[in-house]
């Protein structure tokens, strides 16, 4: 089996038993504080609970703010430099949404900003002190940006050059030439292509939204997922919005600034939260996603065709055809038995195919396209098994399992969520059949609650980021967590199994985006919507206007 840029070989797991022997994680679990973790960004001693309204990090860890909403991520030209490369069709990236222009001002003088509640973010290096991070804007708050015009332009994804400084830090690029090269934004204007079989019925889509998490490609592009796309229709109230449009998943090139994004309509239509990619050993592509709503399920893409790069490839001509995602086999999880997720379990499950040779769904569905479009209803109608809200997948380089964060589901009486995992019977192209574990409740025993963004470093370490309601943080059940917060679950030693904290997020702030550099040396975060739940926030800048920001965390240099 082959993972994706570290070709391990992994140990063969047949039963279910040799299954949960091989795994490491300690169910009878108690935190406390002060724990030693030698983690691959450096040592640590984890935290206790804060509330306080600051990013907490442990002794000897300092953040530095890459961008907050708002500011440039790409310096517009000066006029007369803009005419010209205009007249020369220069600069067209730019001019996509032009009906949204500022009044007044060309769209090409205008700069392009960082965007509204920063959350997934992925990293493409471009050598070894240059980077592209591809960041994902998941909603926004409409009294913030009340006109649509505005809000449109304020979602999708940034792209934006990082480089490191002198000390080997990594800082935003303030080079407006250097800017130029590849900082772009896609947003809810940006025409996208479409492959898979909704392409019959929609050749091109408008725009991108509800961005939430994604994945880096083998092949260095970006899958970002669309999520709660309902919002923009239900609560913003845009104008003549087209639900069908959204819920997919996006794939951008970010080294080739003038490509269209694609969306993939193949892995389904959902509030699809984030994917989880695997190169199998046959080199088709795997894709594990969780539809983050209450009672709805996990999903599995096989791709048709084999993934085939040259050697040294920079990465794939962006078409749509050429994508491993633009066919394949979607199939939903079906587990032997309905669960509580409040407590431990196992058992075994099957993958159910979402097509029309299954002749339940071909009495329901006139084609594949409208099949595709309505995902959530094939998979109910084939009697899927509903989760606690199944948010961020990732998979084990140890053992090639997924990992599934359920948040947690006020319906089912879940309050704190749990980690399921899912071990494939066969190699992850092939196997219809997998074994699985309900493996760590959340609560207080535990330490965390409602797990969202969860990500395996390369030692197979589970850094989890929790996402409790701005409004319910600090009060009964939740206090025992404080504010949101990053753990870190060793895979092995002393402390496998528990739940260490890293970092402690600002009043109303979930952490999201877990990315690491390709050294490890830095870790690149989300501080989403400080001030959320009627919380006063002051983070960043001590004023009154709380800001998402995109951070990077390092240890600190021995100088200082
Ligand atoms: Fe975008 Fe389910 O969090
Ligand atoms: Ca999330
Ligand atoms: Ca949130
Ligand atoms: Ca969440």
């Amino acid at each position: 089996m082959k993972f994706l840029g570290l070709g391990l070989a992994l140990p063969a797991l047949n039963s279910c038993d040799s299954l949960i022997e091989h795994f490491s994680y300690n169910k009878n679990l108690e935190v406390s504080p002060g724990l030693e973790f030698n983690s691959l960004l450096g040592t640590f001693k984890s935290l206790e609970a804060s509330s306080l309204d600051e990013l907490v990090l442990p002794e000897g860890y300092s953040y530095d703010i890459i961008r907050s909403y708002g500011d440039v991520i790409l310096r517009s030209k000066p006029e007369s430099e803009s005419e010209k490369s205009a007249e020369n069709g220069v600069g067209q990236r730019r001019l996509e949404g032009s009906e949204n222009a500022v009044i007044g001002v060309p769209e090409q003088l205008q700069d392009l900003k960082f965007g509204y509640n920063n959350d997934y973010i992925g990293f493409i290096p471009l050598s070894s002190d240059e980077a592209l991070l591809a960041v994902n804007h998941e909603f926004l708050d409409p009294l913030d940006i009340p006109v649509e015009v505005e809000q449109r332009k304020a979602v999708g994804v940034s792209i934006l050059k990082i480089k490191k400084d002198s000390h080997g830090l990594w800082k935003f690029d303030e080079d407006p030439e250097s800017q130029r090269e590849f900082n772009r934004r896609i947003t809810a204007n940006t025409p996208c292509a479409v492959s898979g079989a909704v392409a019959e019925l929609y050749p091109e889509m408008t725009g991108t939204l509800a961005n939430c998490s994604g994945a880096i490609t083998p092949w260095n592009t970006v899958l970002t997922c669309e999520e709660n796309y309902y919002l923009f229709d239900e609560v913003y109230k845009w104008k003549s919005f087209d639900a069908r449009q959204y819920g997919w998943i996006v794939e951008i090139n970010p080294l080739k600034p003038d490509s269209k994004p694609i969306k993939h309509t193949a892995l389904g239509r959902m509030a699809h939260e984030n994917c989880a990619l695997v190169r199998s050993n046959d080199d088709r592509m795997v894709v594990y996603m969780g539809d983050d709503k209450e009672r709805q399920f996990i999903y599995k893409f096989v791709s048709k065709n084999p993934v085939t790069m040259p050697k040294n490839f920079k990465n794939l001509d962006l078409e749509p055809h050429l994508s491993p995602f633009s066919e394949g086999d979607l199939y939903v999880a079906k587990l032997d038995k309905d669960l509580k997720f409040t407590e431990l379990n196992s058992g075994k499950g099957k993958w159910l195919k979402l097509s029309l040779d299954n002749p339940i769904l071909k009495s329901k569905f006139k084609s594949q396209a409208e099949l595709l479009i309505e995902t959530r209803l094939a998979a109910k109608y084939l009697a899927a098994t509903p989760m606690d809200r199944p948010e961020s997948l990732s998979v084990s380089p140890k053992d090639g399992s997924i990992l599934a964060a359920l948040t947690y589901s006020p319906a089912e009486n879940n309050n704190f969520g749990s980690l399921f995992r899912i071990i494939e019977d066969n190699p992850h192209s092939e196997s219809m059949t997998f074994h699985y574990e309900n493996l760590i409740i959340g609560g207080k025993a535990s330490g965390f609650a409602c797990p969202d963004n969860i990500y395996f470093d390369k030692n197979s370490n589970l850094w989890l980021a929790t996402d409790i309601d701005g409004a319910k943080l600090n009060k009964a059940p939740y206090d025992f967590q404080g504010n949101n917060s990053l753990f870190v679950i060793p895979s092995e030693g002393t402390h496998a199994g528990k739940a260490l904290r890293f970092a402690s997020a600002p009043s109303g702030a979930e952490f999201c985006g877990i990315c690491f550099s390709e050294d490890y040396k830095t870790l690149f975060l989300s501080v989403q919507h400080p001030g959320e739940g009627g919380l006063q926030s002051r983070w960043p800048y001590g004023t009154n206007v709380a800001k998402s920001s995109l951070v990077a965390i390092y240890q600190e240099l021995e100088w200082w």
